[in-house]
């Protein structure tokens, strides 16, 4: 049982807070992203579950074993970090061994393990090459070989994509994921690229100024953000002022952007004037015809599978819209008068906390 707990985990740099009174659990076999701006604390999060910094209070446990003061060594971690740190006077296979020799494991097992780790990772044949000789995707599989050859209980990734191209980034999220399944092993990534958090992630956790903001699915924070701050990072976003104009039930009827929409009333609505989060996606431009919010398209982006859009409403409200580039659909161009559907469903009135939990 290798889950990973953080119970009030705090870490103060003298006056710097670089992680607040975290308490989170990773589940065993979970692949859980920490996302967030620079300096938010993601780094210091994992290296106090590696043991290179020490937390200025609480605990750390892996399963039920509290590993607070046990050595780095000791504590089954495989680490990878963005500028994969290859011995660079050693071949593939001296540079994943490293960590089963100076662990003084026998020489027949480490090569056992040295071809099972380079089979997992597809570098076999590259076994003898120097890491000039590799190519960056090449070398990031280096360094997760030498981790994994050691069986971690946990691992922990920072950034190990940051230097690749696009292309490259997207190969190893899918080999990374695939190979992360496979050993069912309980993971922390760390990076502050939103897609590559979505993609990959069984949960997320985001971090704001060392404080966790929300953590969830990656739907969940995409849907149903805990703060403006989230609705924000998470994609694109038209966060809009509304009013409520009336009420019945469990439902309210709001204007915004011109629009008048009945929507679900949120139990935590305490606002008159409520902001929400509608995503660009989901308002679509219709031919002006009917009583429906008229709009001006003000800007128009073509990016192959999808179209970006600037629209002004007749209130002055400015909103992004994206569309998809398929034949059924209307396609404004800049200048053009269009209506704006709003699907309902898709308005999420915005919490007022600025901060909130949910474990
Ligand atoms: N050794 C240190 N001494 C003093 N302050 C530090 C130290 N390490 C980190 N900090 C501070 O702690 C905060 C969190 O840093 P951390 O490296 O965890 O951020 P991060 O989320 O990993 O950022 P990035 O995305 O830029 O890597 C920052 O304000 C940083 O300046
Ligand atoms: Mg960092």
């Amino acid at each position: 049982m290798s889950k990973l707990t953080f119970e009030n985990v705090s870490r103060y740099y003298g006056e710097t807070c670089a992680v607040a009174d975290l308490n989170l659990t990773v589940s065993d076999g979970e692949f859980l992203t920490l996302l967030g701006p620079s300096g938010c604390g993601k780094t210091t999060s994992l290296r106090m579950v590696s043991g290179f910094v020490e937390p200025t209070s609480g605990r750390i446990f892996i399963g039920d074993a509290d590993i607070t003061n046990v050595l780095p060594e000791k504590r089954s971690i495989g680490l990878v970090f963005q500028n994969y740190a290859l011995f660079p006077h050693m071949t593939v296979g001296e540079n994943v061994t490293f960590g089963l020799k100076m662990a003084k494991v026998g020489k027949a097992e480490q090569e056992t393990r040295l071809k099972e780790a380079l089979k997992l990772v597809q570098l076999e044949g590259l076994v003898d090459r120097m890491p000039r000789e590799l190519s960056g995707g090449q070398q990031q599989r280096v360094a997760l070989a030498r981790s994994l050859i050691l069986r971690p209980n946990v691992l922990l990734l920072d950034e190990p994509f940051g230097a690749l191209d696009k292309q490259l980034r997207d190969y190893m999220r899918a080999e990374l994921r695939a190979l992360q399944i496979e050993l069912g092993i309980t993971t922390i990534f760390v990076t502050h690229d939103q897609d590559e958090a979505m993609s990959m992630s069984d949960r997320i956790c985001i971090m704001n100024h060392g404080h966790v903001n929300q953590i969830g699915t990656p739907e969940e924070v995409y849907r149903t953000p805990a703060n403006k701050f989230i609705a924000e990072f998470m994609g694109q976003s038209n966060i809009l002022p509304a009013n409520i104009v009336g009420s019945g039930g469990k439902m309210v009827t709001i204007r915004v952007a011109g629009a008048t929409l009945e929507i679900d009333a949120p139990s935590y609505m305490d606002s008159e004037q409520p902001e929400v989060l509608i995503r660009p996606e989901r308002i679509s431009l219709q031919p002006p015809k009917g009583t429906g919010a008229k709009a001006k398209v003000i800007d128009k982006q073509y990016f192959g599978s999808l179209i970006e859009y600037a629209v002004e409403s007749q209130d002055g409200t400015t909103l992004s819209v994206t569309a998809a580039t398929n034949n059924s659909n209307h396609e404004p161009s800049e200048g053009d008068m269009v209506m704006l559907d709003i699907d309902a469903s898709a308005v999420f009135v915005l919490p007022q906390r600025e901060a909130s939990h949910r474990p």
